[in-house]
């Protein structure tokens, strides 16, 4: 996600806005940028990578600056580069901006600038529109001409503006994006979100959303979406500073775990145009393409592969394409069966696995068409991809995945949507009513957080155990792989996956008294063979957490335990399934005292063999 940092006052508004940008870094960003007013005009300055080489470029300069904006860029349109990169500026450079979010118009907006104003546009990127846009409607006052560009504009966005010719102010916007404004004395602060500016403030307005903020040194003026000014309660941060990097969760995984209803709506809204069709950016694949496949595999590592498993079942009944998934690892060396035929599917969240860089580079060397779902924009397996299916889970910081997981999950079906429906193997009131019920997810998964006390209250049954299993059928299965994926990676508990029905052949010769089965139950057509399975484990002395769809209440005549989900079509249940025991994992952990964001031997991107 990206970051923004403003300051207007006394003090050196570079210092401020650079050491403001370096407590947001833990959020992930790919380039930085300040634009600070430097006496009549605005000087902007810019660079991919670290902040560090930011800091490199304004060390050759005295910069005696007291109004300035600053960025962190988590690339969304446009790879990181040193012109894509935040601020952006207008043609003349009389007006900088920093942005975080999307502009979902911008082409629109971009079309009707270089016709009418014959505006040329230096990057890639959507933001640099909106400075233009400032530009054209400014005639000496800011504010008014942010008001007027706003209302053009579509998106979700937290905007930051300063002009030339009012070097002592800045004016800012949220929209569907965090914002807020901190109270100095003698100088004020504008910034995406509070550890930025914990350092120079602990009073702070809360911006809300279709709100208009003015700052100065001495003054700060909110405006609602109708123009009029509102007053706001000051609002006392009482974190420290470690907690301020996590939004105020006590882990990063938490905390990405709370972010998913919003990782999912973004992933899923920015395909979904408003006649309810998907419209899928970045991706180059043609009908005919589509039609030519006959073999689809699909080849990850880790959280990956497990995203993998469930898509499986979703291309191969949308697509009617026989679908193979199989561990990056395995794949690079078994000489696979490719040919021109083939669409090969690369999931990865970091997009630097090498395992799985390899196999991309194998499946393409043998003709086949790839296709990448990846959350880091511009990274490898992005760019050595012919299409790329970018997740907007936003930078995934702890080591185990937990929001790219549920975001690649969406990613598959929307994919799966895509090629039924082109090839024709999906009707229409299938396609609606799968759409449908994929939008309804983000509030459904609000309601499945909100059962987080009792997950933890389980966590304080079970923590103590040293082996647990996971057992489910169809997508069930690959959820009972990731679910223990996560408790042992980071609570080292030994945990164990396996389909259900594939415990008679051996597995269940571990089941004893007191050993802890969690049993996913979702699937309607197959609930009463789960619950035959429940017995079977039951029979043996197991512990059993059932996991089933809200109104199935018999599994609790075998469970001991009961998380319910809410109710769904059989295929997307992964979606929701997967938190509980993505809550489970975690509270598990804490419990056993665990360094839950980063678990011993582990690293975030394995970019090793
Ligand atoms: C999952 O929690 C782990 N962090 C790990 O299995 C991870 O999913 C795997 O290494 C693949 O990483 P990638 O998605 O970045 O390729």
């Amino acid at each position: 996600m990206c970051g923004i940092v403003g300051y207007v006052g006394n003090g050196s508004a570079r210092e401020i806005i650079i050491d403001g940008l370096k407590k947001l870094e833990y959020r992930g960003y790919d380039s930085s940028g300040i634009a600070f007013d430097a006496g009549g005009k605005i000087e902007i300055r810019k660079c991919q990578g670290r902040i560090s080489n930011l800091e490199a470029i304004l060390s050759k300069e005295t910069i005696d600056a007291h109004t300035g904006i600053g960025h962190t860029r988590w690339a969304t349109h446009g790879a990181p580069s040193d012109v894509n990169a935040h601020p952006h500026a207008n043609s003349d450079g009389s007006i900088a901006i920093v942005h975080n979010g999307i502009l979902e118009n911008y082409i629109e907006i971009k079309e009707w600038l270089a016709k009418d104003y014959e505006i040329t546009f230096k990057s890639e990127t959507d933001s640099e529109v909106i400075a233009h846009l400032i530009g054209i409607y400014y005639d000496g006052n800011l504010e008014d001409a942010v008001f007027k560009a706003i209302d053009r504009m579509r998106g979700a966005y937290a905007l930051c503006v300063v002009a030339k010719d009012e070097p002592d102010k800045i004016v800012a916007v949220r929209k569907d994006a965090p914002l807020i404004a901190g109270i100095g004395h003698g100088c004020n602060f504008i910034a995406s979100d509070i550890p930025a500016l914990l350092k120079y403030v602990r009073e702070i307005y809360l911006i809300e959303n279709n709100e208009t903020v003015v700052v100065t040194a001495d003054n700060i003026k909110i405006y609602n979406a109708d123009r009029q000014e509102v007053k706001r309660d000051v609002f006392h941060v009482n974190w420290d500073a470690d907690a301020a990097e996590k939004d105020g969760y006590s882990h990063f995984m938490l905390k990405e775990i709370h972010e998913q209803p919003k990782g999912i709506y973004e992933t899923l809204h920015r395909r979904i145009d408003e006649n309810g069709e998907i419209v899928l950016d970045g991706i180059k694949m043609t009908k005919s393409d589509i039609e030519n496949f006959n073999k689809v595999y699909i080849v990850a590592c880790g959280t990956a592969y497990h995203a993998g498993l469930v898509g499986k079942s979703a291309i191969e009944k949308m697509a009617h394409i026989p679908v193979e998934v199989e561990v990056a690892s395995e794949f690079r060396y078994r000489d696979p069966f490719v040919d021109d035929k083939t669409l090969f599917i690369a999931i990865s969240q970091s997009g630097e696995t090498l395992d799985t860089l390899a196999a991309l580079r194998e499946a393409k060397r043998k003709g086949a068409r790839v296709l990448s779902v990846v959350n880091v924009v511009g990274s490898s397996v992005a760019r050595e991809s012919d299409d790329v299916f970018y997740t907007w889970a936003g930078p995934e910081i702890a080591v185990a995945s937990t929001k790219a997981y549920t975001t690649q999950l969406m990613c598959m079906y929307i994919i799966a949507l895509y090629m039924g429906r082109t090839k024709g193997t999906i009707d229409e009131a299938y396609y609606k009513e799968f759409i449908n019920e994929l939008a309804l997810i983000p509030d459904k998964l609000e309601k499945v957080l909100a059962d987080e006390p009792k997950i933890e209250e389980l966590a304080k049954q079970l923590y103590r155990n040293e082996h647990v299993f996971f057992i489910g059928r169809g997508p069930d299965a690959g959820v009972s792989y990731e679910g223990s994926l996560k408790l042992k990676e980071i609570s080292y508990i030994n945990s164990f996956a396996i389909a259900a029905g594939e415990l008679k052949h051996g597995t269940i010769a571990l089941i004893e008294q007191d050993t802890v089965v969690v049993a996913l139950a979702t699937q309607d057509r197959l609930f009463e063979k789960m619950l035959s399975n429940i017995q079977e484990v039951k029979a043996r002395g197991a512990y059993v957490i059932g996991l089933a769809k809200e109104g199935n209440a018999d599994i609790e005549k075998q469970a001991d335990k009961t998380i319910y989900i809410p109710q769904c079509i059989d295929e997307i249940t992964p979606l929701l399934s997967v938190v509980p025991l993505q809550m489970l994992a975690y509270y598990i952990a804490k419990l056993r005292g665990c360094d839950i964001d980063k678990p011993k031997n582990l690293a975030k991107s394995v970019t090793v063999e």
